[in-house]
């Protein structure tokens, strides 16, 4: 299992489309902010990227732009901030645009993206393709998001087989977001599935959740005692693997954890 202070880039696709990606990666973004954690964007659902529209961005340049000019160098010139202290590089406008951005390009980007922050998160396109499976590959943590219905559980399924086909399986976590009491499928059933012993539960969050993609606010931010908030928290502290050996002693939270790391000073 990797190494906590190994994860710098986390990559969050799905099988199918409308599970949570673009609302796990802007929140998990968020709350690695909020901690003073160094945290950049990459969109790369090169069609339909909603990053920009979840944090209330309105972009001037995208990487529709950097892809023109083939502006590896200057790439931070497309990037935009948003107050919650996120970097973000996002998705051309039009989905037309996607196919002036080509797979060795983004490589390319999301390395010099990688450079001087602490986590670059990626948000793909739903399904599998080349690119999706090359930023895969370069990807140290893979969430796989899947919605609890039979449909995407067997699609998510299909998506993790090939992953472990393909030797990436050790570095992927599934999350069952939009998970209820009410949902027909229970836990035990999960691991049968989906073929992952582990998965991370995320609650449904009525419709507060759609709210904050609405007006453009992390909902861990506007919500941070919500259920939801709570069990992305915990499994940011799951997947990011704290080790409990080297946490450090007195009452710092996981993510001073991360800081003592990523600064040499942790254990
Ligand atoms: N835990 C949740 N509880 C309630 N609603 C949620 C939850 N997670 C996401 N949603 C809602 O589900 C919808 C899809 O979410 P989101 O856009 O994050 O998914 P996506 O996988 O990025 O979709 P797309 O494939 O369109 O990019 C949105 O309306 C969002 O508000
Ligand atoms: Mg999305």
């Amino acid at each position: 299992m990797t190494e906590t202070h190994d994860i710098k880039r986390i990559l969050v696709c799905s099988a199918v489309g409308g599970v949570g990606r673009t609302t796990i990666t802007v929140n998990l973004a968020a709350l690695l902010a909020k901690e003073n954690l160094n945290v950049r964007v990459l969109d790369a659902d090169l069609q339909f990227g909603d990053i920009a529209m979840a944090f209330d961005l309105h972009p001037t340049r995208t990487l529709k732009d950097a892809a023109e000019r083939k502006d590896i160098e200057n790439i931070l010139f497309y990037t935009m901030n948003h107050e919650s202290g996120v970097n973000v590089l996002p998705a051309p406008d039009r989905p037309e645009y996607a196919e002036l951005i080509t797979t060795d390009f983004l490589i390319s980007i999301s390395e010099k993206l990688q450079e001087e922050t602490q986590f670059l998160l990626i948000e793909t396109q739903a399904g599998l393709n080349d690119l999706n499976i090359q930023l895969m590959e370069t990807a140290d943590l893979i969430l796989v998001v899947s919605t609890p219905g039979m449909a995407a559980l067997k699609n998510s399924k299909l998506m993790i087989e090939t992953l472990e086909l393909l030797g990436l399986k050790d570095k992927t976590h599934i999350l069952i977001n939009k998970f209820t009491a009410q949902t027909m499928i229970s836990q035990k059933e999960i691991p049968e599935l989906t073929s992952m012993e582990k998965a991370i539960y995320l609650p449904f969050t009525d419709k507060q959740i759609d709210h904050s993609l609405d007006v453009g606010q992390p909902f861990v931010t506007t919500h941070p005692k919500a259920a939801f908030s709570k069990e992305l928290k915990k499994a940011a502290s799951q997947f990011l693997n704290l080790n409990k050996k080297t946490k450090p002693k007195d009452k710092t939270g996981f993510f001073q954890s991360l800081r003592l790391k990523e600064t040499g000073q942790g254990g």
